[in-house]
């Protein structure tokens, strides 16, 4: 019998991902065709639909080539990618203008008005989510004030990875997950919310017919088969948002078990087997790829992505282990030196397009490995912030950390959270994240396993974990506690430096 094996697509920010898996977990092909991004005008953060399609099935081809197998062997695709992006297409499916992405900050005022037309209140109570520029429903309402004339011609409005789903099957769908990020599904519910559409004006047959993250939504058409090298009739299923899609593929599935992700975005993510909203809305309360199940995450925008910054900016060409190697000799709290990681703004737990970056403590006696080190920290102390939200939302207790992203992989970050967090970590046996997940999703919706639950108890095991150390742990409690006092000292003048 020909071995059977899964597809799963993450439409990152950086570049679209193929991995092959086959029925044993094993990775058999991984393949990444980057993507650019357009920044026009100041917050704003631009991507070429046509660019996403053209990475993934020239990537299609090649990690089909990688493997050494036919299409034909692929049983079911799974999609993942960054959430919240908006990609709008006309009546004839062409698409009307670039994607307007999850980073983009140029909907303030568009906020506010969905605030005064919903109420602020019952946003959260139906959405889950208060009203954020970077959710995709205030990016609709700038189109309309700023683009009429696109606006006009609008007749569909899809998610990142569902403009693949639409060009692989034809089928204008999503997962509930995703649709959550939009802030215009009812979170309880699953469905979309037609309170909200009224209240903001957008059609609902504009969107896309919501499923389940393991349910089918449509099949590989004749033309993407010729395009793909996939078989006509293999199916798709709905996959989830990459921060969901992230979390089945380290099998961070059941409550009490939260999912650290530091990718360019940090995230803590917990999953919850009842809709739960944080009372103010401080972390986004969405629905899990998992059926039947939710989730509530806090979302820093920049953590690995700081330390990139931080890499190109002032050591470009060298390598993360070069930079890091020197910052493990200084103490905890880098004697002094604090970094504030609000590169790109921030969301959890200051939603402010306007936040800064900032080193605070400089004397002459930091050097670089200083720096290094304090970059770590505060991206550290950022996620503390998201994981002291989590711990004071009424859930129940936090039983394991499950570490993971391209940060992840220095062993003195690692120490460094689990010291700030004050909690083991543990890490996982599968590294290729949300394409993973998206692959083990499709695995169940053809058939392999019967739940994500059983998928995950199969493929995915404990590799490692780091114990925080006692005495560091106490050396970092006062250095955060001076953490948390940055932003509310620092806003107002970074607010007037935005010139
Ligand atoms: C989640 C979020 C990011 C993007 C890009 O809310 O905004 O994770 O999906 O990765």
């Amino acid at each position: 019998m020909t071995p059977n094996y899964l597809l799963g697509i993450d439409v990152s920010t950086t570049g679209s991902k193929l991995l092959l898996v086959d029925a044993s977990g094993l990775v058999v092909a991984v393949v990444t065709q980057p993507h650019s991004i357009a920044t026009p005008r100041p917050l704003w953060s631009e991507q070429d639909p046509g660019e996403w399609w053209q990475a993934v099935r020239t990537g299609i081809r090649q990690a089909l080539k990688q493997a050494g197998i036919s299409g034909s062997q692929v049983i079911g695709v799974g999609l993942t990618g960054q959430m919240h992006g908006l990609t709008l297409l006309d009546k004839r499916g062409q698409v009307l203008r670039p994607a307007i992405l999850w980073n983009d900050q140029r909907t303030g005022a568009e906020c506010d008005q969905i605030r005064e037309r919903v109420g602020a209140r019952r946003l959260i109570e139906i959405t889950g989510n208060d009203a954020l520029t970077g959710f995709t429903a205030p990016k609709i309402l700038w189109v309309r004030s700023h683009e009429p004339e696109i606006y006009r011609k609008i007749c569909h409005i899809l998610l990142p990875k569902d403009y693949i789903r639409y060009r692989l099957t034809g089928e204008f769908a999503t997962d509930c997950a995703d649709a959550a990020g939009t802030i215009l599904l009812n979170l309880k519910e699953r469905i979309w919310s037609d309170e909200i559409l009224r209240a903001l004006e957008i059609p609902r047959t504009w969107l896309p017919t919501v499923y389940e993250g393991t349910q089918i939504t449509g099949r590989i058409s004749r033309q993407a088969a010729e395009e793909t090298g996939l078989a006509a009739g293999t199916p798709v299923v709905g996959g989830g948002g990459d921060q969901a899609a992230q979390a089945v593929g380290v099998g961070a599935v059941q409550p009490g078990v939260v999912a650290l992700t530091l990718g360019t975005s940090g995230v803590v993510f917990a999953t919850v087997a009842q809709p739960f909203i944080e009372p103010q809305g401080r972390l986004h309360a969405f629905c899990h790829a998992v059926p039947g199940r939710w989730h509530l995450m806090g979302v820093m925008l920049s953590a690995a992505g700081s330390l990139r910054w931080y890499r190109d900016t002032f050591s470009p060409g060298q390598s993360f282990e070069e930079l890091l190697q020197p910052a493990e000799r200084i103490p905890p709290g880098s004697e002094g030196l604090l970094f504030l990681p609000y590169l790109t703004g921030e969301r959890t737990p200051y939603p402010d397009p306007m936040a800064r970056g900032a080193f605070v403590g400089l004397t002459v006696r930091h050097t670089k490995a200083h720096c290094s080190r304090s970059v770590l920290e505060g991206v550290a102390f950022g996620l503390r912030d998201g994981f002291e939200l989590i711990r004071s939302a009424g859930l129940d207790t936090v039983q394991q950390v499950r570490v993971s992203g391209g940060g992840s992989k220095s062993r003195l970050w690692q120490q460094i959270l689990a010291d700030v967090l004050a909690t083991e970590l543990v890490t996982v046996n599968t590294t290729e994240g949300a394409a993973f997940g998206a692959a083990m999703l499709a695995g169940v919706g053809a058939g392999m396993w019967p739940d994500v639950d059983a998928a995950c108890t199969e493929m995915i095991c404990l590799t490692g974990s780091v114990a925080p150390d006692p005495a560091s742990v106490r050396l970092y409690e006062p250095y955060y506690n001076l953490y948390r006092r940055l932003y509310p000292s620092l806003a107002d003048i970074q607010h007037e430096l935005n010139f």
